[in-house]
């Protein structure tokens, strides 16, 4: 199967590292100009640099997307070097525990803001620049399986991914006129930088390793790689995708098919 995405311009949010790397590089691998982006200058800059190695085309765009200032500076900085957007791929995230009765809201709200919101900016500025060119495009969000299991200390996580999955449904309802397909990727346990809280990578403890892996809750008994769930994003973004549309695709390794 041979994806060609030559000639479009793929914007990736929290691209400098974890799935979203993964999602750039292989987006540039099928010939996609790629934005790479993140609240970290130097990571971004890295991570366009290694893309550009590779032999693909990359830019690194700084920018916080969960604000609407920050998304529009994203999108400008698309259209400024590469003509246009054809694809956004909505997989910036942020996740620490937060007790829903004591945490502050501040910190509970953040999880919301960078989650969903960078979600909600991302879109509305993008599909005003898909629909502007007339051509289609596509637009993926990367939520969990928090969307619809609940975990204790993370009300945030939870609300914001279901709400990111309702946001698929609804863009998809609202974009279908302009060609513009939504969907939604939701992993469930990924190797990245996310799976480290305080400092210990949950992949590496016990819990993780007696329950999920010796046990088999996740019938794959194991956690996946990035570039398992980037492959997902990619095959949705792409013209092979020509009638999926307000749905998602659960990359878990089988976790939430039983109980
Ligand atoms: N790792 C997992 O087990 C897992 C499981 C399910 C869903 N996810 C989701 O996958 C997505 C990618 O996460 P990951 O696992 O690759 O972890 P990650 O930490 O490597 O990636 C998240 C990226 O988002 C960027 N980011 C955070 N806040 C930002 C902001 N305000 N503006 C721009 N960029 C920002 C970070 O710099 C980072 O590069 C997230 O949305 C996460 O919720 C991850």
């Amino acid at each position: 199967m041979n994806i060609s995405f030559q000639s479009q311009v793929a914007v990736v949010t929290g691209s400098g590292t974890g799935i979203g790397y993964a999602a750039a590089a292989l987006f540039a691998q099928s010939g996609a100009a790629v934005v790479v982006n993140g609240r970290r200058k130097q990571v971004c800059e890295e991570a366009a640099q290694q893309i550009i190695q590779q032999g693909g085309r990359a830019i690194a765009v700084a920018a916080d997307v969960s604000t609407a200032e920050g998304a529009g500076q994203l999108i400008d900085a698309a259209c400024g070097a590469f003509g246009g957007v054809s694809i956004l791929v909505n997989n910036a995230g942020i996740f620490s525990p937060a007790d829903f009765v004591n945490a502050p809201y501040e910190e509970w709200r953040r999880v919301l803001d960078v989650n969903l919101d960078s979600a909600v900016h991302c879109s509305r500025a993008a599909a005003r620049v898909m629909i502007a060119a007339g051509k289609g495009g596509r637009i993926v969000n990367v939520s969990s399986i928090h969307s619809y299991r609940a975990e204790r200390g993370a009300s945030h996580y939870d609300l914001a991914k279901g709400a990111m999955d309702q946001l698929t449904r609804a863009l998809a309802l609202e974009l279908a006129p302009h060609d513009i397909l939504v969907n939604s990727v939701a992993p469930g346990f990924v190797d990245t930088p996310m799976s480290v809280v305080d400092g210990k990578n949950e992949l590496d403890s016990e819990w993780f390793i007696t329950n999920y892996v010796q046990q088999r809750r996740i019938p794959l008994a194991r956690a996946a790689q990035p570039v398992e769930i980037a492959q997902a994003i990619v095959w949705l973004a792409s013209p092979l995708n020509t009638y999926v549309n307000g749905h998602v695709i659960v990359a878990d390794g089988g976790l939430s098919v039983t109980f």
